[in-house]
């Protein structure tokens, strides 16, 4: 079965085409970041316009790959929430208006189930699929979301434990904005991060005696904002580079020792990470030697599959579909929802 994908939650315009095994055909993002760098956020109607502007040709480049077009594909999937509504609109109706136009069965497809299930994905035809059974814990961090779940199936996930205010990419980026780095702020402390000491900066571990799975980190983000009202913004590399270092590792050390303690409070020795903060290489090396020590098994996808993708909306859709679950014109959107 052959899956057309549409994401267009936030601020990135995707569609993709993806076998229910996983094997990705075509995987088209069109991403808003400069359009809304000079914000330092994603202002929601200019993420819609630029939605409206970049769907059919997005659509059309990944269709392109087949050769007669959307008659090949099976069935469409869509973003149906969580997510920006005046965003979430323009995919769900692009992708309503194709399956009226050519009688395709079509789904809607949660964001979060999405980002789950990314791990699936494989860009090499020559490739096995995942050896990965189920249960899986998965680590999801984004711009927007942060929280850690237990996969049973595709369409049994239980929330574990979630952020009890920022998300850990907003974080990032909120940071990044207060030393005047640039938007997203994410990429950017992770390379200076790179480069500085850890240990130069005391800043205050999140939710560290906590016996429980929710992460919080408007704290830290407050303590690195009273350390530059009290120090003033950080004048040389290496300052910057510490702060960044410092900031990064009480980040990546929350959610590293949240999602261990998560695999054994669940007694499921299989990590998965997902979502763009999973891109940070902080994050990536202390997962590896956390999960290493306490024998579980750590998948994280490549960087295509973590950030916002329709290839994962697709493989998600064409979960439901095998399923023999349909949305048809019946599909609405919603803004907020748990899975
Ligand atoms: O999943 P994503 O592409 O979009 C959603 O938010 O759904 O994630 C984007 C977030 C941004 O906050 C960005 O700063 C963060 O992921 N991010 C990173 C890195 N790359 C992206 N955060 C830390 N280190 C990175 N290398
Ligand atoms: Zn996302």
């Amino acid at each position: 079965m052959i899956v057309l994908g549409i994401e267009s939650s936030c601020d990135e315009t995707a569609a993709a085409l993806v076998r229910d095994d996983g094997l990705v055909l075509a995987d088209v993002v069109a991403s808003q970041i400069k359009l809304h760098a000079p914000y330092g956020g994603v202002v929601p109607e200019l993420a819609s316009r630029a939605h409206l502007t970049n769907i059919v040709p997005v659509i059309e480049q990944a269709l392109a790959v087949l050769p007669r077009g959307l008659s090949e594909v099976d069935a469409i999937a869509v973003t149906n929430g969580p997510g920006l509504v005046g965003a979430l609109l323009v995919g769900v109706q692009a992708a309503k208006a194709m399956a009226w136009a050519k009688q395709k069965p079509l789904v809607g497809v949660n964001h979060l189930v999405g980002h789950l299930l990314a791990v699936y994905l494989r860009r090499d035809p020559a490739s096995q699929p995942l050896a990965l059974p189920m249960p899986y814990v998965a680590l999801l961090a984004s711009g927007g979301h942060t929280a850690l779940y237990q996969v049973d199936d595709a369409q049994r996930i239980q929330q574990l434990g979630c952020t009890r205010d920022d998300a850990a990419g907003e974080a990032f980026d909120k940071v990044g904005k207060l030393l005047g780095l640039g938007y997203p702020g994410g990429p950017i402390v992770d390379k200076l991060a790179a480069l500085g000491d850890p240990t130069a900066v005391r800043l205050p571990l999140p939710m560290r005696n906590k016996q429980s799975l929710e992460f919080s980190f408007s704290g830290l983000k407050t303590a690195v904002a009273q350390h530059v009202a009290k120090h003033g913004r950080p004048d040389s590399d290496q300052a910057r580079a510490d702060l960044c270092a410092s900031f990064q590792r009480a980040v990546v050390t929350s959610l590293v020792l949240k999602s261990v303690a998560a695999c054994k409070q669940q007694n499921v020795p299989r990590l998965v990470l997902g979502g763009g903060v999973a891109a940070n290489r902080g994050l990536r090396a202390l997962a590896q030697e956390h999960c290493t020590r306490a024998g579980i098994d750590l998948f994280v996808p490549p960087l295509a599959s973590c950030t916002d993708n329709a290839a994962m909306i697709a493989y998600a859709g064409a979960q439901r579909l095998v399923r023999g679950e349909r949305d048809d014109l019946d599909l609405t959107v919603f803004s907020s929802s748990p899975i």
